[in-house]
């Protein structure tokens, strides 16, 4: 029920039904502009943004930041979360009981951030929000819609995770396409 993004990060912060609370060193809830047009939305913190409280900011970030700006675009004019705020222990795949927990918070985020446009960062955050049984590879490559129960449908795209990426550098050619496409969208609406 929160009506501001403040309201949203103290509910959340308080919200105890995610037992990966209790491993997590630091609660990593946003980065960037709130009035951003684009809302990018990984899947959880690594290491590196348990430690800061900020997400995307170890080696995947820093890609993410680089792979942006050779579209043209800034860091600093996006806003960046994750479907989780808490970092699982040893990175491991978050589960579906703790994806569903944090579900709701995630879709309020989105209505109280209003963006034209999400980039779903990674197969978690694209099955999780596109509600799709299909891998990443099957879900980039095209414009999908975000149609959540309670709130209102926003243009999505699908990228392959940044980590990934690090391990398979032959496959920034396709993100690179997709960020192409994200970039003409937000000229064409702007
Ligand atoms: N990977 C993610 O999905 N999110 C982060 O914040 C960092 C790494």
């Amino acid at each position: 029920a929160a009506s501001t993004l403040e309201e949203l990060r103290a509910a959340f912060e308080g919200f105890d039904g995610c037992s990966l609370k209790e491993t997590a060193m630091n609660f990593v809830f946003a980065d960037g502009a709130q009035s951003a047009r684009l809302m990018l939305i990984g899947e959880a913190p690594g290491g590196e943004e348990d430690r800061m409280g900020i997400p995307f900011v170890g080696p995947a970030g820093q890609l993410l930041d680089k792979m942006l700006s050779a579209v043209g675009i800034d860091r600093s004019e996006v806003y960046i979360t994750n479907i989780l705020p808490w970092r699982p222990p040893g990175n491991r795949n978050p589960t579906d009981a703790e994806i569903s927990a944090c579900l709701p918070f995630i879709e309020r985020h989105i209505v109280l951030v209003k963006p034209d446009i999400l980039v779903l960062v990674g197969g978690i955050s694209a099955k999780t929000l596109l509600r799709r049984k299909e891998g990443i590879m099957r879900l980039r490559g095209k414009w999908m819609k975000y149609e959540p129960e309670n709130g209102y449908p926003v243009i999505a795209r699908a990228l392959l995770h940044p980590a990934y990426l690090l391990r398979q550098p032959a496959q920034k050619r396709e993100t690179w396409h997709d960020l192409l496409e994200v970039r003409a969208r937000l000229d064409e609406n702007s």
